[in-house]
């Protein structure tokens, strides 16, 4: 823990009644000032994490602290702590000002303090000089503004976001993810942002907790998860990936697909069994006889910017590229890639001893 850290979960299980629990000792930290991303499926605990963070619910065991002190007993309206909810949860009979001001209202400050403050927040968000508007005249997105409004006029320590864009079409939901990724930097405020799109977490966030099935399965910045996935699931739901069954016949010599490759792998077991991710963008066509891969082509896609490619190998595994090349349906061609486009993962390895293995081998370059 650093001096930095806000937010603390130390062993936090959560279960309601007799069911199995929805979070299994979840440990994290959080620091001040930084934007923070829960991706993982439907269903998988993230609001659930939100509302132990926010005090709507207790943990059934574990600790959770905020600037060191424990506050599991302490009620949501004592914590330095607002939330955005995915439906806004505005007040549909007050208008714009009042939304905002609702909260102020309730703390008894004066009118004149809850106008400046109310009026700061609204030009905040970009809606200055929309104070007197129904919340029925506002579009999504300024609904969606207003909603951060009301959080923020709060002066909370930490902002949660409850997958606040999700109602949003995609061209209103890019701005809005520039937007807010803008106001969290000017708020310097600390920012749990709840989403099941990984490709907004990887835009959005400083630091990314993947979560699944109530565990956290690899925390990290969006370069480090998506370079670095600790296991298939991760791989999976970040980004489009390769997976095969491997072999690691001993450091720095990978085999998979019937061949053996170099690598820039270490540390595993000789002969031990992996699994290999390679990203469809670090496959390059070439001819069968420059690739180190022979596959032939099942299908073509033309995405805009890439030809999406599906490929099987005679070992029966699909690949998928994506290429500026085209290929023809029915081809045999050649698919070559760089030793450090393998990326190679033990088969059930923990987060820890993941990061003692990565940590090993900066050691190692480094000397
Ligand atoms: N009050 C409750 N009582 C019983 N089960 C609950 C309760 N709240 C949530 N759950 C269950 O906990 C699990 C996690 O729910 P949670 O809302 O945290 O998921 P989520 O990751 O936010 O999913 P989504 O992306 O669909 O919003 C679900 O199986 C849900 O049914
Ligand atoms: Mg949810």
């Amino acid at each position: 823990m650093t001096d930095q850290t806000i937010i603390r979960f130390e062993g936090v299980t959560k279960q309601f009644d007799h069911n199995p629990p929805i979070l299994k000792d979840v440990s994290f930290e959080i620091e001040k000032g930084k934007f923070y991303t829960l991706l993982g499926p439907s269903g998988c605990g993230k609001t659930t994490i939100l509302r132990l963070v926010a005090g709507f619910n207790e943990p059934s065991a574990g600790k959770i602290y905020f600037n060191n002190k424990v506050i599991n007993n302490v009620p949501a309206n004592k914590r330095q702590v607002n939330t955005v909810f995915q439906d806004y949860a505005l007040f549909p009979h007050l208008n714009v000002f009042e939304n905002i001001a609702f909260g102020l209202r309730i703390k008894k400050l004066s009118n004149s303090e809850i106008t400046n403050k109310v009026r700061e927040a609204l030009r905040f968000v970009n809606l200055a000089g929309f104070e007197n508007r129904e919340i029925n005249e506002m579009s999504g997105g300024q609904r969606q503004r207003v909603a951060i409004a009301r959080a923020i006029v709060n002066e909370p320590q930490v902002l949660l976001l409850d997958e606040p864009l999700s109602a949003l079409d995609l061209k209103l939901r890019t701005e809005m993810q520039y937007e807010l990724r803008e106001l969290q930097r000017r708020l310097g405020i600390t920012f749990i942002f709840v989403t099941h799109d990984q490709e907004e977490a990887l835009a959005m966030s400083d630091e990314i907790f993947v979560i699944n099935n109530g565990k956290i399965e690899q925390s990290g910045t969006p370069t480090d998860i998506y370079d670095e996935p600790i296991n298939r699931f991760v791989a999976e739901f970040i980004g489009e990936s390769n997976i095969v069954s491997g072999t690691m016949i001993r450091d720095y010599l990978v085999e998979f697909a019937g061949k053996r490759f170099s690598c820039v792998d270490k540390g595993f077991h000789e002969n031990e069994p992996v699994e290999i991710v390679i990203r469809p963008e670090d496959l390059e066509i070439t001819t069968p006889v420059l690739g180190q891969l022979q596959v032939q082509v099942d299908s073509q896609l033309f995405r805009g910017v890439h030809y999406e490619i599906c490929c099987n190998d005679q070992d029966g595994n699909e690949w998928l590229v994506h290429s500026t090349k085209k290929a023809n349906v029915g081809d045999k061609i050649g698919l070559h890639f760089d030793p450090e486009a393998i990326h190679v993962m033990r088969l059930g390895e923990t987060e820890e001893e993941f990061d003692n293995r990565l940590e090993a081998y900066g050691e190692e370059k480094h000397e």
